[in-house]
C-alpha cells in the first residue's frame, strides 16, 4: 500500500510563496481579460465522458483521468476547458447575442506519464470568444494572447502562428487520401523530416508537392509568408495570414509574433488559425490556441469560435528563471545537447569531429558529466539513451543524439530532424535455433527490453501475448526457458549466435536520430537550423 503521506502521480502540494506566486499570475490575467469585455464562467471539474469522446476531443483516451459513479456511468475529471464550455454555451447561451466574450480560471486534469515529470493538474486561464470569425476576431483574440504573457510578467517570449487551411489546400491539391493526410501530419508535427520527405517523394514534381516538402522548414518570422505564397501561389491561406500580420502591427508590437506554418496541430478539431506561446525556460509552450469553428455544432450550435489557454504554473516556472538563465538565454545562445553513452557515442563523436568540432572533452570525460566543446557553442552532456530524450523532452537539453529503437519505445514529444545513418541496426524477433514459435494455440511469452515495441508488433499481427519485461541480457530469457522468444537490437547477430539463438523475424530497422526540444527549437532557430545543417553536411562518414 502507498504510504499516507505520498501523492497520485503529477500531483503536489503548494505552500506559501508557490501560492501566491500563482494567484499573482492568475489575477494579472483575469483583470486583463475582465479589462477586454471578456465575463467569466466556469464549468464543473467533473463531465461525463461520453462529452469528449462524441465532440471528438483533442486529447488521447490514455490521458483522460475517469472515473465510475454510483450508476456505473463513467465521468471524466475536465481534462481541457474549451469542450465543457462550448457544451454550456450550445445548452445555455444560444439565445444570447453575438459574440460572447467568455474566460475562466481553472485547473484541468490528466492522467500523468509514470515517472515522467508530467503534469497531473494543470491550472489554466484562457478565453473563448464564441460567436465571432474573421481577420478581427482572429487579431483580437491574438493580441490579447501574446498581451496576456506580457500581463503575466514574461518580457521575452513569442506567439508563433500556423493555420490550419494551408495544409490542407497543398494536401487537397496533389489528391492524398484521408489516411495519407494523417501520416503526413503525423510526420510533420514530430518534425521528422526524413520520414515525411520520403513520403512525399512521388510528388516532388508538382508545386503542391514541392511547398509540403519545405512545410517543416517554414518556420521564423514574416519572411516564410513570402516562401509559402511563392511555393504554391494558389493559396487563399498565405495572404489572410499576411493581413493578419498587418493588422497585429497596428494593434501593437508585431515582433511578438512568428509564423509556424507547419503547425498542424489536431486536424479534426482546429479549423483555422492555430498558436502557440513560447519563453525561455519552458520545455514546451505555455499557450496554446486556435480557431474552432466545428466545435459548437457538435453540440447543436452552429457558431464559430477561437480562444485560447495559458499554462498558469508553467508561466510561474519561467519566472523563477534567474537573470543568469535569461541573460544566457540571449543571442547566440550556446546549446546543450545530450548524447547517448556507450556504443554510439564514438560515433557521434566521429560525427562531430568530420564536423570540425574540437571533441576532446568529451573523448577524455573524467568524472564531468559536462562538457563544454572549446571550438563550437556546445555544450555536451553524456547519458543513456532513455534519460537522453528525458532531458530533451523536458527542455533542459536543446538537442539529443539517441537510437530510434528508444525514440519507438519512449514515445516522443520533441522534434526528430535527422536520421544520421549512424548505428544502423535492427528489431528482430528471435527464438532458440529450431523452435517453431507460430506454430502452437498456447500464449507465448515474449521477453524484451522494449515491451512497447514488442506489444505494437503483436498487436499489428492480431496476436495475444505475453511480454517479459527484461532490463539486460535479454538473450538469457530463452536460454532459461522463461520466455519462448526475444524482441532485441540485432547489430552483427553475434549475441544470438554464440547464444544458441537465432532471428526468424525482422520488427524495424533502427538507426540513431537528432532531436530538437519542441520550444528550443522556436526559441533558438538560427542556431539549432546551423547545427542541423552542418550535421546533416558530414553525415555518412
Ligand atoms: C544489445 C542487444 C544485444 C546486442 C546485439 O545489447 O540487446 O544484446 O547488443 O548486438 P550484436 O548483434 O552485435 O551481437 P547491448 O550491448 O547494447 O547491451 P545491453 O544488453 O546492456 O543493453
Amino acid at each position: 500500500m502507498k504510504s499516507a503521506v505520498s501523492l497520485p502521480e503529477g500531483t503536489q502540494d503548494r505552500l506559501f510563496e508557490e501560492c501566491q506566486e500563482r494567484r499573482r499570475v492568475q489575477n494579472a490575467l483575469t483583470r486583463l481579460f475582465q479589462s477586454r469585455g471578456y465575463r467569466e464562467v466556469s464549468t464543473p471539474e467533473v463531465e461525463f465522458y461520453d462529452l469528449f469522446i462524441q465532440s471528438g476531443s483533442p486529447l488521447p483516451q490514455e490521458q483522460l483521468l475517469k472515473i465510475v459513479d454510483r450508476s456505473g456511468r463513467i465521468l471524466v475529471m475536465r481534462p481541457d476547458c474549451t469542450t465543457p464550455i462550448a457544451r454550456m454555451a450550445a445548452a445555455k447561451l444560444k439565445d444570447l447575442s453575438q459574440p460572447q466574450k467568455l474566460y475562466y480560471d481553472q485547473t484541468v486534469f490528466r492522467s500523468a506519464h509514470h515517472h515522467r515529470g508530467s503534469r497531473g493538474e494543470i491550472a489554466q486561464c484562457g478565453v473563448e470568444l464564441l460567436g465571432a470569425q474573421g481577420l478581427e476576431a482572429d487579431a483580437q483574440v491574438l493580441t490579447l494572447a501574446a498581451d496576456s504573457l506580457e500581463a503575466a510578467g514574461l518580457s521575452r517570449f513569442h506567439i508563433e502562428i500556423g493555420h490550419m487551411g494551408f495544409f490542407r489546400e497543398l494536401t487537397e491539391a496533389l489528391g492524398l487520401s484521408r489516411r495519407e493526410t494523417e501520416t503526413l501530419r503525423d510526420l510533420m508535427e514530430a518534425k521528422n523530416y526524413a520520414a515525411f520527405t520520403d513520403q512525399l517523394t512521388p510528388y516532388q514534381d508538382r508545386a503542391p508537392g514541392r511547398a509540403l516538402y519545405r512545410l517543416p522548414y517554414l518556420f521564423g518570422g514574416a519572411e516564410v509568408l513570402d516562401e509559402a505564397q511563392s511555393l504554391f501561389p494558389e493559396t487563399t491561406v498565405i495572404p489572410y495570414l499576411r493581413s493578419l500580420y498587418e493588422r497585429l502591427t497596428q494593434a501593437g508590437d508585431a515582433r511578438r509574433f512568428r509564423f509556424d506554418l507547419g503547425l498542424v496541430h489536431q486536424i479534426d478539431y482546429y479549423t483555422g488559425v492555430i498558436f502557440r506561446g513560447y519563453t525561455h525556460g519552458a520545455g514546451a509552450a505555455v499557450l496554446s490556441g486556435g480557431r474552432y469553428d466545428n466545435l459548437l455544432a457538435s453540440f447543436g450550435a452552429d457558431a464559430p469560435a477561437t480562444g485560447f489557454a495559458c499554462d498558469v504554473d508553467a508561466i510561474c516556472g519561467c519566472l523563477r528563471e534567474t537573470p543568469a538563465d535569461l541573460e544566457q538565454s540571449g543571442g547566440g545562445r550556446r546549446l546543450k545537447i545530450a548524447l547517448t553513452k556507450g556504443r554510439l557515442q564514438d560515433k557521434c563523436v566521429e560525427l562531430f569531429e568530420r564536423m570540425g568540432l574540437d571533441c576532446e572533452p568529451v573523448k577524455h570525460p573524467g568524472r564531468r558529466l559536462v562538457h563544454a566543446l572549446p571550438n563550437y557553442p556546445l555544450d555536451a552532456v553524456l547519458a543513456k539513451a532513455p534519460d537522453v530524450i528525458t532531458y530533451v523532452e523536458h527542455g533542459v537539453c536543446d538537442l539529443g543524439i539517441v537510437g530510434k529503437d528508444t525514440i519507438l519505445e519512449q514515445g516522443s514529444s520533441f522534434y526528430e530532424v535527422l536520421d544520421l545513418g549512424m548505428g544502423k541496426c535492427r528489431f528482430a524477433l528471435a527464438v532458440k535455433k529450431g523452435t517453431d514459435f507460430y506454430g502452437t494455440y498456447k500464449t507465448r511469452r515474449v521477453a524484451s527490453k522494449y515491451p512497447e515495441v514488442t506489444r505494437a508488433f503483436f498487436e499489428k499481427k492480431g496476436m495475444d501475448i505475453s511480454i517479459i519485461k527484461i532490463e539486460g541480457s535479454v538473450e538469457l530469457a530463452p536460454i532459461l526457458n522463461l520466455a519462448d522468444a526475444i524482441v532485441d537490437i540485432v547489430e552483427t547477430g553475434a549475441t544470438l549466435r554464440e547464444n544458441g539463438l537465432e532471428p526468424i523475424e525482422d520488427v524495424q530497422q533502427v538507426s540513431a536520430r537528432l532531436i530538437v526540444n519542441t520550444a528550443s527549437m522556436k526559441l533558438y532557430k538560427d542556431e539549432i537550423m546551423a547545427f542541423i545543417e552542418k550535421c546533416r553536411a558530414n553525415l555518412g562518414g
